[in-house]
């Protein structure tokens, strides 16, 4: 497994200068846009700006399209939902099972109007009206704090402006849960554009995590931090040319071993579930990219079992820091929220899970997903998800019906 750490690790290091950045383009056969074009649903593409100048790409499925042949489900039945994708990962997370499956066309078809954020830093918001994100360290200066403190509200307020309603539902995954609670935590007044929260495998607390990799990580995170901060390495497996090959060869289509044995570590391991030709797509858009700050913030939740702001490198460095960072608050997350679990998630252990559940000031409800093996990646990946999970979620979303209309 150390082999497996060193392997993960070194492109991190050596493809400092090595890469260009891989030129966006929608003509591919596999960029998302263009699947979902494919599969007979419509597609929008947002550009939104944050107050601190990210162009995010939000990505929006407003039905089926007419030529379909499929009915076209307007006007929406419910009030919109906003997708938010998990660390290093993109709104793939939410089409990549694709239609009958996915979350995203799930949703589509039971009449919702989808809307899907991508966090600053992937492959789809690497963009800022003046930071070059090539050529400037600055562009890297985030964690997943800045991400629900200005990317979430700049897209949930441009759903709201876009869709003329008041509220929608909010379903994320992991980190996607985790930005919520910053934003809610430090922006209390975003409670009242919110119906609900769907909150996948929330990643708020961390620290029981089982993947041997990951510990690896966070064991090393300081001395690695800093050697990727001397080396003007900010930027975290970036979706380029340069990974995406490297994929390839530790992972070649023919024979995706050694990526299923790594996924094992880090989300869990449940074989039955895992659809190697579902694996592959997945890894034609993970990793996505990420800040090194990102991480660093990541590794010291877990470290230190708090769901606290972020201590710059130089505090951590010594082992006892003048004061611990302050805490988010929890407690300002009025919203309802529904919690879902796997008893097999190695990222997001269900005892941390069920502490989450426990502080949340609004609970609607606890679900531990019917598989007792279902894992981290499972929530996005595996066979019986659609069946497990996306239909749970679609019936708590039943139970708001309606309650956004009777405050138009
Ligand atoms: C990074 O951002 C923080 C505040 O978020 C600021 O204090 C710090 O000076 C910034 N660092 C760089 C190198 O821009
Ligand atoms: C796939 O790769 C693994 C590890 O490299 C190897 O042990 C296994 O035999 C290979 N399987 C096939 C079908 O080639
Ligand atoms: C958390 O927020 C609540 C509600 O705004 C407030 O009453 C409480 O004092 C806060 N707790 C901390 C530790 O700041």
């Amino acid at each position: 497994m150390r082999l497996a750490v060193v392997l993960l690790m070194l492109p991190m290091l050596v493809s400092a200068h090595y890469y260009q950045y891989e030129r966006r383009s929608w003509n591919k056969d596999d960029d998302d846009p263009q699947l979902v074009w494919k599969y007979g649903y419509e597609i929008e593409i947002h550009e939104v700006q944050t107050e601190d100048g990210y162009l995010l790409d939000l990505y929006r499925i407003p039905g089926r399209r007419a030529s379909s042949g499929q009915p076209a489900l307007r006007p929406y039945r419910n009030a919109p939902i906003f997708l938010m994708h998990s660390l290093l990962s993109s709104c793939a997370d939410w089409v990549l099972m694709g239609p009958g499956r996915a979350l995203a066309y799930l949703l589509a078809d039971a009449g919702y109007d989808v809307w899907m954020g991508n966090a600053r830093g992937t492959r789809y918001s690497r963009k800022h009206t003046h930071l070059d994100p090539d050529r400037t360290n600055e562009f890297w200066n985030f964690t997943w704090h800045e991400i629900g403190l200005y990317d979430v509200p700049a897209m949930i307020d441009h759903v709201l402006a876009v869709s003329d309603q008041p509220r929608l539902h909010y379903a994320g995954f992991s980190q996607g849960t985790m930005v919520l609670f910053v934003l809610l935590s430090e922006r209390p007044e975003y409670n009242a554009k919110l119906i609900d929260m769907q909150a996948i495998s929330p990643s708020v607390y961390m620290y029981r995590l089982e993947g041997r990799i990951v510990r690896t990580f966070v064991r090393l995170a300081d001395p690695l931090v800093a050697a990727l901060d001397a080396a003007g390495r900010h930027e975290i497996l970036p979706n380029t040319r340069f990974i995406g090959p490297l994929v390839k060869i530790v992972c070649p289509d023919a024979n995706v071993t050694v990526c299923r044995e790594l996924l094992y570590d880090v989300a869990g391991r449940n074989p039955p579930q895992v659809d190697d030709k579902m694996l592959r797509i997945f890894l034609g858009h993970f990793p996505a990219g990420a800040s090194l700050r990102q991480l660093h913030h990541f590794s010291q939740i877990i470290r230190t079992t708090r769901f606290a702001k972020y201590s710059p490198l130089q505090a951590t460095w010594n082992a006892h820091p003048a004061s611990p960072a302050p805490l988010y608050n929890l407690t300002r997350a009025t919203i309802p929220v529904v919690v879902y679990y796997g008893l097999n998630d190695h990222v997001v252990n269900f005892r941390d899970a069920l502490q989450l559940a426990d502080e949340v000031p609004n609970l609607a409800a606890v679900h531990q997903i019917a598989d007792r093996l279902f894992t981290h990646s499972d929530f996005i990946l595996a066979k019986n998800s659609a069946r497990l999970m996306n239909a749970l979620l679609l019936q708590e979303l039943d139970q708001y019906d309606g309650t956004s209309n009777a405050t138009h």
